[in-house]
């Protein structure tokens, strides 16, 4: 699987760079590219009130829908540390509802790629839009 281009890397330490995050001081960036090609950034948002901070995926997405983008065909996760910054439960599934299980995450720190996963590897068995009846 080819790692992510140096356009999202770029973009993923900028998000980063911009995070408001003084609470946790774990900054996260995010990048999507949309079907269409184009990519979409985010940081995550805290807030003094602390439940209502949310994840760089989440600003990503908001991002993309607000385009007018529906589809994710590739995604960067980036932050700092020892650990892998893998998407939390919650963005697994935020995630899942524009991309189907073969998407591919890369797992990234400030130097770079540092594993690549797929979102069914992360949320197997998951439940998608494609779980509820059709509606009329
Ligand atoms: N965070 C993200 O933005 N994305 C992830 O995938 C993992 C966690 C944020 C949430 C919070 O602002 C900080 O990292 C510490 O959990």
């Amino acid at each position: 699987m080819a790692g992510p281009s140096e356009e999202m890397l770029a973009l993923a330490r900028q998000a980063m760079a911009r995070a408001h995050a003084p609470y946790s001081r774990f900054a996260v960036g995010a990048v999507l590219r949309g079907a269409n090609g184009k990519l979409y950034a985010g940081c995550n948002v805290e807030n003094a009130a602390y439940p209502e901070g949310w994840c760089a995926e989440a600003s990503a997405i908001a991002a993309m829908v607000v385009d007018g983008e529906r589809r994710i065909v590739e995604a960067v996760v980036m932050g700092r540390g020892e650990a892998l910054v893998t998407p939390c439960g919650g963005c697994r599934q935020r995630l899942r509802e524009f991309a189907d299980d073969a998407l591919p995450i890369h797992v990234c720190g400030p130097a770079g790629l540092r594993r690549t996963v797929t979102l069914g590897e992360l949320l197997p068995l998951s439940f998608g839009p494609a779980n509820l009846p059709a509606q009329t």
